[in-house]
């Protein structure tokens, strides 16, 4: 608490008690029913990587049409476990890193506005501190049926093996993609080769995009909200519409996300009732970025009513 806050909080105490333990928006998470989500070490396991049946024996029946959940359900932590201790898919393994981390995931929305909850528990400082700027992120990115990958693999559909720091990168920064904005894809991704602007225009226009929303923590620092969308490269929104509030509390953070459901931007995708949403979830801990966080498998939400794995209600 600030220094000058204390004695104002006091004076307000006698009639402001209510207002201040409820604001008007806020979300009696309590009542909420939550969901742990196991968010794991990934390493250099791209798109790519999964779909070509010489790298991940699963790649046959993935392009079958059996999704990623479908056979590794419950085996996130050994996964992660595997990956992170550089045995498989990580070249360069960060010292201390843990294979997996459990989120407790909520979402719920009062008819305005739609809010995602996160708490999972902090990593403590690493040995080497990669990305200086924050201490941790938690992003989700989602999907309103206009990208087949993002129901079928989550965040896979946009982590290639060409992007910053995966295999074939060859050195170069390139953010995540659709596959559907390259002429050709190959194992190694697909490059710079980008389709024509009319028809990224047109992809834009038809919602062929995912949105994410991130927040960037520091300990005891106010949270920074990110929002964006993803086509031929992650594009950040100047001004973000989603707000984020987050703080470490006890070794856990606690991270609301949240923004107005209609965004009434094409940049944004609306969420309504009825509304069945993928989404993936990932979190970079110790000052990590890029490939080094751990990450989702394919998830789903709804608002109100649905077969998903939250069902977001009006509180
Ligand atoms: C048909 C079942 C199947 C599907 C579908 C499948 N996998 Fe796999 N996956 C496997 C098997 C079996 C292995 C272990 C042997 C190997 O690497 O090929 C594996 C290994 C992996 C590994 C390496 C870690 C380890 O434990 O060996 C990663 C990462 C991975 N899969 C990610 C994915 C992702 C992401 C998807 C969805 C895009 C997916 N898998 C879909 C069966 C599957």
């Amino acid at each position: 608490m600030k220094r000058v806050s204390k004695f104002a909080f006091l004076a307000a105490l006698p009639l402001g008690i209510a207002a201040i333990a409820a604001p008007a928006h806020a979300v009696d998470w309590s009542s909420v029913q939550g969901k742990d989500v196991t968010l794991f070490y990934p390493g250099q396991a791209s798109w790519e990587w999964v779909l070509t049946p010489a790298d991940h024996s699963g790649a046959p029946k993935f392009r079958e049409g059996k999704n990623c959940k479908q056979c590794h359900a419950g085996e996130a932590k050994d996964m992660g476990a595997l990956i992170a201790s550089g045995k498989k898919r990580e070249p360069t393994p960060v010292a201390g890193k843990r294979g997996s981390v459990v989120a407790n995931v909520k979402m719920a929305h009062d008819g305005d506005k739609f809010y995602a909850r996160f708490e999972w528990p902090d990593a403590g400082e690493p040995a080497q501190k990669m990305a200086a700027d924050f201490a941790a992120r938690v992003t989700m990115m989602f999907d309103d049926g206009k990208v087949k990958e993002a129901g079928r693999a989550g965040c896979w559909g946009v982590c290639h093996d060409d992007a910053t720091d995966m295999e074939s990168a060859g050195g170069k920064e390139r953010k995540k993609y659709l596959s559907a904005s390259r002429v050709k894809i190959t194992r190694q991704g697909g490059g710079d080769n980008m389709k024509g602007q009319g028809d990224l225009d047109q992809m834009k226009a038809g919602g062929v995009f995912l949105e994410y929303w991130q927040a960037r923590l520091n300990p005891g620092a106010a949270a920074v909200a990110v929002d964006g969308h993803i086509l031929e490269k992650r594009t950040d929104h100047e001004k973000p519409i989603v707000t984020a509030e987050g703080k470490l509390d006890g070794g856990k953070w606690v991270v609301v996300l949240s923004r107005k459901m209609k965004a009434g931007d094409p940049s944004y995708k609306d969420i309504v009732p009825g509304g069945v949403y993928n989404v993936g979830f990932a979190i970079h801990d110790q000052y990590t970025w890029h490939r080094f966080h751990h990450v989702s498998f394919e998830h789903t939400f709804a608002v109100d009513q649905g077969e998903a794995d939250f069902v977001a209600v009006k509180k």
